[in-house]
């Protein structure tokens, strides 16, 4: 917890901190009651900025000595050392003095507004902090990781529940949020895949949008918005070896093409912030990267808005090898542009001295501050820096009947059913007796998953009491079997007998929550623990068997596939995981999610993923000089987009509005999708596009367009996908964004490897590539 003067009280009662700042700012500091918008920005749907933002922030800056305008760069951690080495506890002089520009984990109405009161009456300018928090997948109300989520196909799902926890965080007094994250992840070694929404760009930009517009609401004043984050800018999801904090050596276009369309969506989105990534990008760290910041951020996408450091990555910078003190890495960091130092505590240090001894330009510093004072403007601090919240935030609702059923519904959304041979689920209710085994299904804290924020093990339901709920009056047993962190077996007999009395076992295994997380890498991600020992045993008894899987990266599941008919996977769901598990296994919901990743068969795979080129000799298993393993297949075991229904589904070959296709045009793609089943189910039709011939190789193919549709037994649906030359252009050997003329094939199906294909001509005047603008979609 953070210190706090031991007067505290009397600052409670002295006049309210909009009265200092009215006393203290000139009348033509007040903010103009209606936004007009700026001169053009570079791209189309940035946040406008309001008139009056410039005239308090210049003003403001123009009062500031160059040690209170260092301390608003300067970002504390409000509790000791919860995500990494050398956390500070933010002392109250420090607040006083101005040196201290944000906070985060400090959580509670009742404190940021103690808080709040000294920065605002107690410091010279009274300027607001900012309190920051991780707020990933939830506050109160967890809902499902953010890589689950992904699973829904349903970014308007990413919306609602990213806006429920904003509304929860805030009254918390939380202003900030240092989510979403939108790291691209193709190497499921990473534990960090587990933040994002997988392996695609044209996906991972459309949550990336949703769960922006989700924290920021509809205007960022509003007690019940919080500032979003998109990060970890960028490539952090390209670590070599999966092995996090590793190095990330890709190409420019690599980088373009794949890891930065999530981050521009966000911008377009209008995202308030981005926080730089812990990885170098080809030799030159994130944190140092005047390229990323400088040239690609602010110059081409026109962002106006803060970038913060990560944890400690400005001091990191050392390690990197950049400088040889604080003094060099500091000056590495603002050069590049990042705007706030996370805890290094670096800025407050070293940058008053750079700035004397006229290494780092005033001007440079100038402008940090003007982003960190145009973030607390447009969330409203200077209007109220308490936004509204009265220390009675801490008696909010939270973990509403409401939300719970959001949380619910994301959580049924978010399953994917794997396989399912011989339609060995649903279960029926009338099983006289079920055994639920695996350690993870009687485990309630492992459903909140990792970065849980406020979630409460108290709140969420286990698969067991989830089954429990579902068969009231049917005979439940339970085992735990084998833990999946230790190789102890010796559960397993125990479980195999518990197996034995029962029609049907239910059997839960997977990870725990911290083996896919930040610093949980694997070098190998099969199931851990001795839970193959135990799915063996289970097997050999022969009673029928599902199998559910929490976990939050893809496995490598080759064997558990081979031995079992049924796998469902859960993720890790959030406060309602077990009561979403039980829907899906009894046939109250048919679920309808996909997957966001590739699955591999054995981890040395990995990397492995649906875009991948066609090389000189395309992977084939039976011919030998092709791209491929001698001792597995090349294939996944499940491919992206791939997932399973009570009911089936036919999905039409793709028809283009017109077999050709010019820069300004609007190709209309229709896709029919039938429910050929007998039950109601989601279907999530999907259209890849490939560029048949290019200057550069292209990918097999590239995800287009998605939808996810309810369809009733026998409904047949016409869907419809536009495509414009953004859709088809990537970046040339100049690293210009182009669409190149010639034939493209379209592809609409189930996932990436099945469907129908039907092609058309992309056709410019001179037969040369079509130059595209890299806009907003
Ligand atoms: C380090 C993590 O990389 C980042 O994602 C997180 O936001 C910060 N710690 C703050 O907790």
């Amino acid at each position: 917890m953070p210190r706090r003067s031991p007067d505290i009280r009397a600052f409670v009662l002295v006049a309210s901190a909009s009265a200092v700042l009215a006393a203290c700012a000139p009348k033509a500091l007040t903010p103009a009651p209606q936004a007009a918008p700026a001169a053009a920005p570079a791209v189309s749907r940035v946040t406008p900025r309001a008139p009056g933002e410039d005239r308090l922030v210049d003003s403001l800056l123009a009062m500031m000595t160059l040690e209170e305008k260092v301390g608003q760069l300067n970002q504390l951690s409000g509790l000791a050392d919860p995500t990494g080495p050398g956390g500070a506890e933010a002392g109250v002089g420090q607040i006083r003095r101005g040196e201290v520009g944000s906070l985060f984990n400090v959580i509670g109405a009742d404190t940021t507004r103690k808080i709040q009161r000294l920065a605002v009456e107690e410091s010279r300018l009274h300027i607001p902090i900012v309190f920051g928090l991780d707020v990933i997948h939830g506050y109160r109300t967890t809902f499902p990781v953010p890589l689950g989520e992904a699973a829904s196909w349903n970014p308007e799902m990413g919306r609602q529940t990213a806006r429920i926890a904003a509304t929860e965080a805030a009254a918390a007094g939380i202003m900030w949020t240092f989510a979403p994250m939108v790291d691209i992840a193709r190497d499921a070694r990473w534990g960090r895949i587990v933040e994002g929404a997988g392996e695609d760009p044209f996906l991972g930009s459309a949550f990336a949008a949703a769960r922006t517009a989700g924290f920021q609401g509809n205007d960022l004043r509003s007690p019940t918005s919080i500032a979003a984050t998109a990060k970890h800018f960028a490539a952090y999801g390209a670590a070599e070896a999966g092995r996090d904090y590793n190095v990330a050596d890709i190409s420019e276009r690599t980088l373009r093409d794949v890891y930065l369309p999530p981050f521009h969506a966000a911008v377009c989105a209008g995202v308030q912030t981005l926080m730089s990534s812990f990885n170098e990008i080809n030799g030159v760290p994130a944190h140092a990267n005047r390229m990323l910041l400088r040239q690609i951020l602010r110059g081409e996408w026109g962002f106006d808005g803060m970038v913060v450091s990560d944890w400690t990555g400005i001091g990191e910078l050392l390690n990197h090898g950049i400088g040889a003190d604080s003094a060099d890495v500091g000056k590495a960091a603002i050069d590049a542009g990042v705007d706030m130092d996370m805890v290094s505590e670096v800025y407050r240090k070293a940058l008053p001295g750079l700035v004397r001894g006229g290494r780092v330009p005033q001007a440079e510093v100038d402008d940090a501050v003007r982003h960190v004072l145009r973030l607390k403007y447009r969330l409203g601090l200077f209007s109220d820096p308490y936004r509204g919240i009265s220390a009675a935030g801490d008696q909010a609702a939270m973990v509403t009947p409401a939300y719970r059923a959001v949380a619910r519904e994301a959580a049924r959304q978010s399953i994917v059913l794997l396989e399912n041979d011989g339609n060995v689920l649903p279960l029926k209710k009338t099983l006289a007796t079920v055994a639920v085994i695996g350690a993870l299904g009687a485990d309630t804290g492992a459903t909140l998953g990792n970065w849980s924020g406020m979630g409460r093990p108290a709140d969420a339901v286990s698969v067991l009491d989830g089954i429990r709920r579902a068969l009231p009056k049917g005979n439940v047993l339970y085992a735990r079997g084998a833990s999946p962190v230790s190789g102890d077996t010796s559960g397993i007999a125990a479980a195999v007998a518990t197996a034995r009395r029962a029609n049907a076992v239910i059997l839960v295994v997977g990870e725990t929550p911290d083996m896919s997380a930040e610093a949980s890498s694997r070098a190998t991600i099969d199931l851990p623990g001795a839970q193959m020992q135990l799915v063996r045993a289970v097997r050999a008894t022969g009673v029928p068997t599902v199998v559910v899987l929490m976990n939050g990266r893809p496995l490598a599941l080759q064997e558990l596939d081979s031995l079992m008919p049924a796998i469902v996977e859960t993720w890790f769901l959030g406060i309602e995981h077990g009561n979403a598990t039980a829907d899906v296994l009894f046939g109250d919901y048919n679920p309808g999610g996909r997957l966001p990743v590739t699955f591999p068969r054995v981890t040395g795979q990995v990397p492995i993923y649906y875009a991948h080129k066609n090389t000189g000799r395309p992977s084939n298993d039976s011919t030998k000089y092709t791209s491929r393993y001698l001792d597995v297949s090349f294939t996944p075991l499940f491919p992206f987009g791939h997932g399973l229904s009570y009911t089936t589904f036919t999905t039409s070959a793709p028809r283009p509005s017109a077999t050709t296709m010019r820069a300004a045009d609007t190709l209309q793609v229709e896709v029919d999708v039938t429910n050929t089943g007998s039950r109601a189910g989601d279907a999530v039709v999907q259209l890849y596009i490939r560029d048949d011939v290019g200057s550069i190789t292209r990918p097999v193919r590239q995800l287009r367009g998605f939808s996810r549709v309810a369809l009733a037994p026998g409904e047949k649906r016409t869907l419809r996908f536009p495509i414009t030359a953004r859709d088809l252009a990537f970046h040339d050997g100049s690293m210009h964004l182009v669409a190149e003329p010639g034939t493209f094939t379209l592809f609409a199906g189930p996932d990436a490897e099945h469907g129908e294909s039907a092609k058309f001509t992309f056709i410019t005047p001179d037969g040369a590539a079509a130059p595209v603008a890299d806009d907003c979609r």
